[in-house]
């Protein structure tokens, strides 16, 4: 019922030149079809990937954006130069972003409004940080961040919407998230948005786990009910490994 997806989140990794070695390698590589790929790439590298990925099925991605349309905001990338350049998705509240750049639930909440007016499909980061698994918060933090993020969104807009679950503790680590465990985090996110919208809507809404994601691993997570694809940051960096889990979603 809904559609797999597997985005790969290249973080501050590939120059334009390294980006466009990969999306060739990639389309040398028979990928399924009924799972939706996506790359997520650092902002320079953008409009080759758009060029070169056309025709392919292969999705392009930022990694963030400011809610503002324009503005004397210093460095920031805004929706429109995005949406000129036929981006098609947006990472937003990262904890990446969430911890080095102060994004906050508001500006996530910003944010993700602001992707859905200018046709984006957002993937909106949620999760806990150890701390906070340690004292058995996971479930409280997840909430409310959920709930702050798509506060004043339509019900047509929440169902575009992909939810990223990464625990802080298991992104670049190598210790991923058991599936049992990611899989009560995402059924919980789901009961989240059925309680803000409805249970039509929460069916709907595809949610990926994140964190230490691999070729050996990510059956474990596709097979759980909840969980509907993965976030990817270290394992989406080579053509051949980033393939395998789009086929291992298939
Ligand atoms: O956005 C991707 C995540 O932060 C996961 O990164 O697969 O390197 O653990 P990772």
């Amino acid at each position: 019922m809904r559609k797999p997806v597997i985005a790969g989140n290249w973080k501050m990794h590939k120059t334009v030149s390294n980006a466009l070695g990969f999306v060739k390698e990639l389309k040398e590589i028979q990928l399924p079809s009924d799972v939706e790929t996506v790359l997520c790439a650092p902002f320079l590298a953008l409009p080759a990937m758009v060029e070169e990925t056309r025709e392919t099925g292969i999705g392009i991605g930022a990694q963030n954006a400011h809610y503002e349309e324009q503005g004397a905001f210093t460095g920031e990338i805004s929706m429109p130069m995005l949406q000129e350049v036929g981006v098609s998705y947006v990472i937003i509240g990262h904890s990446e972003r969430r911890t080095y750049y102060n994004e906050t639930d508001e500006s996530v909440n910003k944010k993700t409004k602001a992707a859905h007016a200018h046709g984006f499909t957002p993937i909106v980061c949620v999760g806990e940080v150890l701390e906070e698994r340690e004292k058995g918060q996971t479930g409280e933090v997840v909430t409310s961040q959920v709930k702050a993020a798509f506060q004043g969104l339509s019900s047509q807009e929440m169902k575009k919407t992909i939810i990223a679950y990464e625990p802080v503790w298991a992104i670049g680590t190598g210790k991923a998230s058991t599936a049992q465990d990611a899989e009560e985090v995402c059924s919980l996110i789901r009961k989240t948005v059925a309680g803000l919208f409805d249970q039509s809507v929460a069916d709907e809404v595809r949610i990926q786990y994140g964190g230490s994601v691999k070729p050996e691993n990510i059956a474990s997570f596709m097979e759980q009910p909840d969980i509907d694809g993965a976030l990817v940051g270290g394992a989406s960096l080579k053509p051949d490994s980033f393939a395998a889990l789009v086929k291992a979603a298939s």
